[in-house]
């Protein structure tokens, strides 16, 4: 983690140092060679950097606390409107150089060179899968997910929220896992990209009522933290309706601005009668960590996340990784529950971690 560290330093101070020197200044190439260093001791198949939902991911791991250094990577790649740069193996000194140079411009769109690629973290498009699936996909059906659309897109400070349609999809969801236990098959693949919003918060209600239900919660409280995940994102639709179909803001302002959507959906929530309280509460704190960090932070000092934004936080992460394909390949299942497990402790309640992994497997495997 150390080696991956200075890495991010020195890539972001020889990409800073060469927007003060002209190209063929010689401390670029002494830069480039450092960086170029770095890239071998650090290469496993490839190096991949992403930007996921405002943080720093690199080789699969999510950069906490990635300093200075790692706030002004991440700036400079969403000001060039990139969410991932991949070096593969075979990289040269010449393309590295090239592409220092190339970062440290503001006045021209990233450039992809045979060993590194840039470009965006993509919301894979399944169709294909989803027609070879079609009878597992019964089990939620698109009249469900259109219920979900309707409500979302229905959702505004002026119009009464439509609880009882919440309480009628929570309870198809329980139907559903009773019928189907293979929990992978009841998610529903983002086919298009303007879909993603209430197909990811349908995909969190089950992933977050299949763990409640593991652990023995049922009845009120079970649709509670159904109804409560399939919100647990409406702050969004109060700050943009355009962003709302990415899953990671292309802009510096915009990702300022999304870190505000806990707040905004637990003001909207808070307002609505007959509501679950827990609604406000998950919706502002899922994306707190399990350590205290994270945002929004409470200004009272030291109270924790809530045990259902806990679950939350966790189907949250699951999904999205879920629905991003890098270079056409998609995240493994188990390559992502192995970042949830390195980063439980500190993102996520452990207990729960091992519950959901523990959970998943066994419904997967039968
Ligand atoms: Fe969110
Ligand atoms: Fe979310």
């Amino acid at each position: 983690m150390e080696k991956i560290r200075q890495f991010i330093n020195i890539l972001t101070i020889a990409i800073s140092n060469c927007s003060l020197y002209s190209n063929d200044h010689e401390l670029v190439d002494e830069y480039a060679k450092k960086v170029m260093s770095l890239i071998q001791e650090v290469m496993e198949d490839t190096l991949e950097i992403m930007v996921i939902e405002g943080d720093l991911i690199v080789n699969k791991i999510p950069l906490r606390d990635a300093g200075l250094h790692g706030v002004k990577l991440l700036r400079r790649m969403q000001r060039k409107g990139i969410t991932r740069i991949a070096f593969s193996q075979g990289v040269t000194l010449s393309e590295v150089r090239e592409f220092i140079v190339d970062m440290s411009r503001f006045d021209s769109p990233p450039k992809t060179y045979h060993h590194i690629r840039t470009g965006t973290v993509d919301i894979h498009l399944d169709e294909r899968k989803t027609r070879e699936m079609g009878v597992d996909l019964d089990y939620i059906t698109h009249e469900q997910i259109q219920k979900v659309k309707e409500i979302y897109y229905g959702i505004s400070p002026f119009k009464r929220l439509q609880i009882a349609g919440l309480e009628e999809i929570v309870s198809s969801f329980i139907l559903a896992f009773h019928r189907e236990a293979n929990i992978l098959k009841l998610l529903t693949p983002v086919r298009s990209q303007d879909e993603y919003i209430y197909t990811h918060a349908t995909n969190v209600a089950v992933l977050s009522m299949f763990q409640a239900e593991s652990l023995g919660i049922k009845g009120k409280l079970l649709h509670d933290i159904g109804i409560s995940a399939l919100l647990h994102d409406v702050g969004k639709l109060v700050i943009s309706r355009e962003m709302l179909n990415r899953p990671t803001p292309a802009y510096t302002e915009e990702a300022t601005k999304m870190k505000q959507h806990p707040i905004y959906g637990a003001v909207y929530l808070s307002k609505i009668e007959g509501l679950t309280r827990l609604a406000p509460i998950v919706a502002f704190e899922h994306h707190m960590r399990y350590d205290g960090t994270g945002y929004p932070r409470y200004s009272s000092g030291k109270r924790g996340q809530h045990p259902c934004s806990q679950m939350v936080a966790i189907a949250d992460f699951f999904d999205t990784l879920r629905s991003i394909r890098l270079y056409q390949r998609k995240w493994e299942i188990k390559d992502i529950l192995a970042v949830m497990k390195m980063n439980a402790g500190r993102d996520f309640n452990p207990s729960l971690v091992d519950n959901f992994a523990r959970t998943l497997l066994l419904a997967t495997s039968g």
